[in-house]
């Protein structure tokens, strides 16, 4: 069927391209409107030393030949209007850096960043009630929203969680290779119970690559969500 000028519609998409820096690989992937995918997900390993000028490279070269308007970055870190506060797992020298400002430059587009739980998140909430998110990967990430407002930074990650040590010490990749599968589904059960004491959230949602390695019957308001929801989240970023 052939329009008249007149009666044609103008769909014009604003592309989004979601970045997630991680402690082990720096992924993107191009979102439409809806927060669908338009492209694959490609990702390379985040660079050694994890140094904002490293990251950064990994992402423009990753970026090249990518078609979109506008970026959302996903940080290990609290980001606060774009600046970088910390970065656990990554390199010193982020602290204080201007990652948004940074990437505008160089990309030429408007840039958002925050916390890559907190994208996450972002991506997985239903909008009811008191939702939690844990993602467990390098670090342990989480995450918290009441009627899906969010409380951006949480950091529950670096409490002090048993043993004197913190929940990141105690659940992250370094500590899964040192006490095994066994013992660390034993732990996560153990902060599960803590966490659901302490926020008495309606639902939990555990994200982050090392989400393959749970083998225990988790409590029944507990639900895995992909990894790519670090991804898909980025959208909402941009829903004011
Ligand atoms: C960081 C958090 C981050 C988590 C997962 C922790 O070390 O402090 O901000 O969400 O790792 O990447």
């Amino acid at each position: 069927m052939i329009l008249a000028a007149d009666q044609q519609v103008l769909v014009q998409q604003q592309l989004t391209l979601a970045v997630d820096i991680g402690g082990s690989g720096v992924k993107v992937m191009v979102l439409d409107d809806q927060g669908n995918p338009t492209t694959e997900r490609d990702r390379v390993p985040t660079p050694m030393p994890a140094t904002p000028e490293a990251v950064v490279a990994a992402i423009l070269e990753l970026t090249k030949d990518k078609p979109f308007e506008r970026v959302s970055v996903g940080f290990p870190g609290v980001v606060r209007v774009g600046v970088i506060e910390t970065a656990a797992n990554l390199h010193p020298s982020w602290i204080g850096f201007d990652l948004a400002a940074t990437l505008t430059r160089y990309l030429g587009k408007p840039v958002r960043v925050a916390n890559d739980a907190d994208i996450q998140g972002l991506g997985a909430v239903s909008g009811i009630g008191v939702e939690m998110v844990v993602t467990l990967g390098t670090g342990f990430g989480s995450a918290l929203f009441v009627n899906g407002k969010l409380v951006p930074n949480l950091e529950m990650g670096h409490h002090p969680f048993r043993k004197g040590e913190t929940y990141e010490q105690q659940l992250g990749r370094a500590a899964l290779d040192v006490v095994g599968k066994k013992r660390w589904n034993e732990r996560l059960l153990k902060a599960i119970a803590i966490l659901n004491h302490l926020f008495n959230y309606d639902s939990l949602y555990i994200g982050g690559g090392n989400t393959k390695k749970i083998d225990v019957v988790l409590p029944s308001n507990v639900q895995i969500i992909p990894n790519i929801t670090g991804l898909l989240g980025g959208i909402t970023l941009w829903r004011d």
